[in-house]
Formats: structure tokens, sequence, C-alpha cells
């Protein structure tokens, strides 16, 4: 178990010269195209991080940095104290599940996850000490079957393969692909492979796990199902491990911490809760959340006062000091839709008609034309009980409490912090 610990990196590719039509054009491709800028980042022992982003933000140039699978242009990488820019990725002690499965084509499933564990030093020792007894009956006769690809005189199994059987039955049964164990790649699906993936990570005693999107292929209970298993493993076996996912809801269940990317550089790292209660900027407040939260512009009159020709509201007093450097100008307001309720007519709401209501079932998502707002035509969504009856083209009223209200920098994006909030 190992602390991550990431300063000051940058990655850039060179544009590919052959893409290029003349030699005006080469010049002007020069310029490397930076995908990472000034990536600083400590995970600690045994922490579960979760690097969430957009497609393309360079979440998987991060994990293939730390493997050791691309070279930094700037920075350095340590993993448990020690500088690994340098080494190669078999001396970093790491197991990665690729976003592309990346499984071993000639070799059965038990196989592919036995291959790091095989090669595992551990083990060694493990096998002299134990009495390799109490397999269950279902891999002794798997055990039975492999040998027989031997010529009869060499189907001996050593004690060695009996602990490496153990460990395989033990990851599959979790993972739910016990029973295609005897199969070849090419006769699984999408989901089984990334399965097999994950096994062939977890099965093998590495200081640190990277994961790039393993549950992308799996369909939704499997997903939900398999995310608890890896995070209740995790929290077994106290690796430190970094997921990367595009996937909110993974992010806010999965980790202890996440680190939110935007092109190429991390925006924000803490517990999912303070980035949810707190984003530090507009970008973060509009990634995490579903829907995202909602976005107004507004003018400040001082003291407390923030609104538009349409409404006005009164801010809490410990807001005054962050507002008084921004008399007569424009902030964002942003509101999150669960924090939105449809009520009766009043000065601090706005008003709006129905465009849509989409019932979830335990949720209704509904989204409103706010009128006389700028922009025109703003969009509002708003998160009601799966019981209230609204219909589309209705006029409603939202209104939201003052202690739900984040407010935004318009030029830096940045959130106001009121001293001594959270
Ligand atoms: N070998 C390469 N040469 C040039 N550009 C690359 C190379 N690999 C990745 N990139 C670029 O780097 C950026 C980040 O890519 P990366 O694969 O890290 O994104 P990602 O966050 O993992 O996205 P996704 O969620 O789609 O997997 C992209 O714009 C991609 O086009
Ligand atoms: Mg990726």
């Amino acid at each position: 178990m190992a602390q991550v610990i990431l300063e000051n990196i940058y990655k850039s590719y060179t544009p590919s010269i052959t893409q290029t039509k003349s030699k005006a054009e080469t010049q002007n491709l020069v310029t490397p195209e930076s995908v990472l800028r000034r990536i600083n980042l400590t995970v600690n022992d045994g922490e579960f991080m979760v690097l969430v982003g957009a497609s393309g933000c360079g979440k998987s140039t991060l994990l293939r940095l730390i493997a050791g699978l691309e070279t930094l242009t700037a920075g350095n990488i340590s993993i448990g104290e020690k500088l690994v820019n340098n080494l190669p990725p078999k001396e970093r002690d790491i197991a990665m599940v690729f976003q592309s499965y990346a499984l071993y084509p000639h070799m059965r499933v038990y196989d592919n996850i036995a291959f790091g564990l095989r090669r595992s030093q551990s083990l060694d020792t493990l096998a002299l000490a134990s009495k390799p007894d109490g397999l269950p009956p279902q891999l002794e006769n798997f055990l039975v079957e492999i040998s027989r690809r031997f010529p009869r005189g060499f189907r001996y199994i050593s004690p060695r393969e009996k602990i490496i059987a153990k460990k395989v039955l033990q990851v599959a049964e979790m993972l739910q692909i016990e029973g295609l164990l005897n199969r070849f790649p090419k006769q699984l699906s999408g989901g089984q492979k990334q399965r097999v993936a994950l096994g062939r990570a977890i099965a093998r005693d590495a200081q640190v796990f990277l994961m790039d999107e393993p549950l992308s292929n799996l369909d939704a209970k499997l997903r939900a199902e398999t995310r608890t298993q890896i995070v209740k493993l995790q929290r077994q076996l106290g690796t430190t491990t970094i997921y990367v996912t595009h996937d909110q809801t993974e992010a806010m269940t999965m980790g202890d911490r996440i680190a939110v990317m935007n092109q190429g550089q991390i925006q924000q790292v803490d517990t999912p809760l303070a980035i949810y209660n707190h984003p530090a900027n507009i970008f973060v407040a509009q990634f995490i959340g579903s829907p995202p939260m909602n976005l107004i512009p507004v003018q400040v009159k001082l003291p407390l006062s923030i609104g538009n020709n349409q409404f006005r509201i009164t801010l809490a007093e410990e807001w005054e000091a962050v507002l008084s450097e921004y008399s007569n100008r424009s902030l964002v307001m942003g509101l999150r839709p669960e924090h939105l309720t449809l009520g009766l007519p009043a000065t601090k709401n706005f008003c709006g008609i129905v465009e849509t209501v989409e019932a979830l079932g335990n949720d209704t998502y509904v989204s409103v034309k706010i009128q006389g707002l700028e922009p025109p035509n703003l969009i509002m969504q708003v998160r009601v009980a799966p019981d209230k009856s609204v219909k589309v083209g209705e006029e409603v009223w939202l209104s939201s409490t003052i202690d739900k209200i984040h407010l935004f920098d318009r030029d830096t994006g940045l959130a106001l912090r009121v001293e001594g909030r959270g």
C-alpha cells in the first residue's frame, strides 16, 4: 500500500507530421497539444480517489502516466515515497484495469485472472507455508479439467497453483463470472470481458489499483452491484485506488474523495458531499449533480440584495462582506433542481411556464421556461415529488430557501465563499 503524489504534471503530444499537407502547415503544428496542465494531486495511502470529468479531459492519460505507459512532459510522480518518473511499468507495483479490457486473447478467463498472481513472489512463501487443502469441489473439478490439457503424468497441481486457483475463484465469484473461467475472451460479451479485466487487476496484490472506467459496459443492475463490490473489496484490502469515470453517480458513491477534471486541469478535490455542497466554480457546480445546477444572471444591490427585473432576494447577513466587492455588478446565481419548490406567487419567486414533465417514478423532473428574464428563454429544472400534479403549459412559481443559493463570479467562474461556512 502506498501514497501516490502527482506534482506539476504536464503532458503534451506532438501532432503527427504525416497528417499535414504543406511545409507551412508543418511549421504551424510544431506547438505540441497540451493534454494535461499542472496537475497536482496527493492520493493518500489506502484512499479511494475518483477522477471524474467529461470525455477527452485527460483522465486516461493521467492514469497511463501513473502506470508508466506514457512519458511525462514535465512533473514528478511518486508512489510510496519513491520517485517513479523513470521506472518501467512492471517496477511500479500497480495493477491497472484498462478502458479497453486488454485481455490476453489466447488465454482462458482463468489464466487471464491468474496471470498477475503467477508472477507474484509472495505466493511462493504462502505456498510453502500453507496446507493446500480445503478447495471447494467446484474448483477441484475445474483444476482437474484444466490439468487435462497436459499429458498424463504431468497433471500434478502444485500447492502454489491451488492457492492461485482459490484466489481466482474468490474474485470470479465476487464478479459473478465463476461460470466463465474455462472460456476464451472472444467467447465473452463486452460486460463479461470488463469483469474479467477487473478480476485480473483485483486478484493481484499491487500497491496501487488504477481503474479506467471499469464498469462502462455493464447493465444498470450489474453496474450498481459491481460498484458496491469494488468499494467493499477496496475497503477490505485497503489498497490505494485511483478510479476514472465520467459518471458522476459513480464518483459520488464510490470515492473517499473526488478530483473533478476539465480540459487537462483539476478543478476541485474534496469529499463527494463537500463538492456537492460547495462547488469551487461554475464548471464543478454543473458537472456534479443531476440534473445540473440552474444558473441565473443576477445584479447585486448592496448591502444584501441580488436579483433582476423579475425577482429580488435578500441574502443572509453573512454574505455582506463578500458582496461588498460586487456593488452594481453581475453575478451568477446557482440553484439546484432539488432545492427549488413549486409554490404560490410571491416577489421572491420566478414565474414560468412548464415545458416538459419527466416522471421517473421516484422523482419527477419539471423544466420551466422562465418569463421576463435574461437570457430570454432561460429554462430551469425543478425536482418535485412524484405525487405532485404538474401539467405542460401550466404557469408555475419557483422558489428556494436562501441558504441553498450559490453565487459565482461571472468573469472568473469562481464561487463566492462566505467566511466560516464549511
Ligand atoms: N497518443 C495521443 N496522441 C495525441 N493526442 C492524444 C493521444 N492520446 C490522447 N490524446 C488526446 O488527449 C486528450 C485526452 O485523452 P484521454 O484519453 O486522456 O481522455 P479521457 O478523459 O480518458 O476521455 P474518455 O472519457 O473519452 O476516455 C484527448 O483530446 C485525446 O484526443
Ligand atoms: Mg479515457
